[in-house]
């Protein structure tokens, strides 16, 4: 038994933040950011919105696709590092808000790998005949822990929500195939929100030096994302005895494109086969990937029995790939 994906959604908020919104900001200009990023623009959560709010919105549009009712989930699994909460998961907040009572649910904390990690994790759960109907989310509010004076960080980011249901099949020709996931918690400083955890509670010291908003060094993480994703495509292609050129479509988070052009070039995948949203979403971190499979799937771009190729990396740093025959 497999799992197969039946059912996609996503969300963003609606308001909308331009490059030219932000050279009102910070010292930056549209030029530096499109041809670094390729981001134009980005959406941000409305002040009553949490993350949980984006994720049900998402989850909504999933499970009319699968036909499924909110209250026939055996498992959610939110791929999330910026939850309503510090606890509970921001899964049981979504689960509520859904009115579904019976499901066992839980957070993943892999950043931006978020809902790759969680897609495998859930994955396990199905094709084991343990839960029949799973949902996977990935959702971040990453505008609330943005440095908004933070040029190198904060042209970067937006906020989204992608959901996944996951249902049993039988039909050897589809579903998950092999997921390959890796960690390498040496990297943990070049990427991180430093302060607001058990490391330092929040104090008024830590407000002044801005420790509550995401620090990066965009230089080494570009350099470990191209390789990561390159080496993980092909480990968990080589699973499935496939090649790059075997791939029909490639989802692959949207941190930025020049990572993303820099690993289809190393992979010799044609860009056509990949689809694109950073110009309009910026990093939406563990959104990026089921949100990018939803439009994909909604333009009617995936056919049974593709070879989708999922790839992602983010903090930690934690990264991975995984291959569905859809
Ligand atoms: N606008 C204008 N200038 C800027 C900006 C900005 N927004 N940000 C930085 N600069 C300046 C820097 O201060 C620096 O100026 P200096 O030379 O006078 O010191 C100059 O631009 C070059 O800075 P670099 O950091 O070296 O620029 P780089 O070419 O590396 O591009 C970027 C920066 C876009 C962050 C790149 O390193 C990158 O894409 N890294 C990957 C980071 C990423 O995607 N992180 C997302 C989270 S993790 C994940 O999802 C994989």
């Amino acid at each position: 038994m497999r799992s197969l994906i039946t059912g996609t959604g996503s969300y963003v908020p609606e308001k909308i933040l331009t490059n030219a919104d932000l050279e009102k900001m910070v010292e930056t200009n549209d030029q530096w950011i499109v041809e670094r990023t390729g981001i134009k623009e980005r959406h941000i959560a409305a002040p009553e919105q949490a993350s949980s709010d984006l994720a049900v919105e998402a989850s909504k549009k999933a499970l009319e696709m699968a036909g499924l009712k909110a209250e026939d989930l055996d498992l959610i699994v939110v791929g999330t590092i910026s939850p309503d909460y510090q606890f509970p998961s921001c899964a049981a907040v979504v689960q509520g808000k859904l009115g579904n009572k019976k499901a066992f649910v839980f957070d993943v904390s892999a950043a931006c790998a978020g809902s790759l990690y969680a897609l495998s994790v859930a994955d396990r759960f199905v094709a084991t005949g343990a839960v029949r109907n799973a949902l996977v989310i990935g959702v971040e509010t990453l505008s609330r822990i943005t440095d908004w004076t933070d040029r190198n960080t904060c042209v970067l980011f937006g906020d989204g929500a992608g959901a996944m249901v996951l249902q049993p099949t039988e039909d050897d020709r589809r579903g998950l195939r092999s997921i390959k996931l890796h960690t390498d918690g040496s990297l943990v400083p070049i990427l991180l929100m430093p302060g607001g955890g058990s490391k330092e509670p929040i104090n008024q010291a830590l407000i002044d030096a801005k420790s509550h908003y995401v620090k990066m060094n965009g230089r080494e993480v570009f350099k470990v994302a191209v390789r990561a994703l390159d080496d993980s495509c092909r480990e968990a292609l080589a699973v499935e005895k496939l090649s790059p050129s075997d791939v029909t479509w490639v989802c692959a988070h949207q941190a930025n494109k020049r990572i993303i052009d820099a690993t289809l070039e190393r992979l010799g995948i044609p860009q056509e086969k990949c689809w694109m949203n950073v110009h309009k979403y910026g990093n939406t971190s563990s959104a990026s990937v089921p949100m990018t499979l939803d439009e994909a799937n909604r333009a009617g771009w995936l056919k049974p029995g593709d070879v989708v190729l999922m790839t992602a990396i983010g903090a930690g740093m934690a990264w991975g790939a995984g291959v569905i025959r859809w």
